[in-house]
């Protein structure tokens, strides 16, 4: 019996595989994002633009409250503005790491990342992609249109532009330098918008290091339901 509409739908058939199509699968993708660290060390070579455009299409095919994809990318390639960005965001960071805001916790939180207000790879990074947040739409009619769980659609969005960027083996860190509103302001953004996460996108250097950080296991983050356990 076809079902009745009043908006259009299409019929919609997923690939299925074969069970142990679908184990090799999940542990291929598994043993591709184990290897994703967020690097804080780059090389200043060059990336295709094209990389950055598909990561960004990745990133746009994520699901979102009510489809309303509340999303910006800003995209900056140019060293004039890239050293405005470092500029800016280390002005923050010394107020954060040297000037004391932040609190004790969140030093003691931050301390075994090594970070320190140098931002050095904003300058040396070839890409930097600015995620902006649209807090709100703005109707053809200049009316403000109320968006729907946007920090967690543009969250989801900007996990699958990590996602794209790691399976490009090209590598990023999830910059939040705080606070960021100098990006609205350098990057011409609106009103409507809210600086989310900034990207520095490229090549990992030679000599890139990482904090030996351990994951936790499955055990620690899965909670069965209370009518499975006996
Ligand atoms: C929302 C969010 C904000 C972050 N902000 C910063 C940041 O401002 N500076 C930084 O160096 N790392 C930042 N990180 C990166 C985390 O420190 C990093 O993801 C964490 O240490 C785990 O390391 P991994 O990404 O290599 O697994 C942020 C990560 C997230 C998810």
């Amino acid at each position: 019996m076809p079902r009745e509409h009043k908006y259009p739908f299409l019929p919609y058939a997923p690939a299925r595989y074969p069970e142990p199509d679908m184990i090799t699968k999940g542990r291929d993708l598994l043993c591709l994002m184990e290897k994703r660290r967020s690097v804080r060390f780059f090389s200043d070579e060059p990336v295709p633009r094209e990389c950055i455009d598909l990561a960004i299409r990745v990133a746009n095919t994520a699901p979102s409250g009510a489809h309303q994809q509340p999303w910006k990318f800003a995209v900056i390639g140019d060293a004039a503005t890239k050293k405005q960005i470092r500029l800016a965001a280390e002005v923050e960071e010394r107020e954060n790491y040297e000037g004391g805001r932040l609190t004790p916790e969140w030093r003691e939180a931050l301390a075994h990342l090594e970070t320190t207000s140098d931002k050095g790879y904003l300058e040396t990074a070839p890409w930097l992609v600015v995620c902006f947040a649209e807090k709100y739409g703005i109707r053809p009619d200049g009316n403000r249109r109320k968006h729907y769980y946007v920090n967690e659609s543009v969250g989801i969005a900007c996990g699958f532009f990590i996602s794209a960027l790691h399976t490009m083996g090209l590598v990023t860190l999830t910059h939040t330098p705080n606070p960021m509103s100098f990006l609205t302001e350098i990057c011409h953004r609106p009103g409507n918008e809210r600086p989310y996460i900034l990207f520095p996108v490229g090549y990992a250097a030679q000599d890139a290091e990482v904090p030996d950080l351990r994951r936790k296991s499955l055990a620690e983050v899965v909670v069965e339901s209370p009518g499975l356990i006996a």
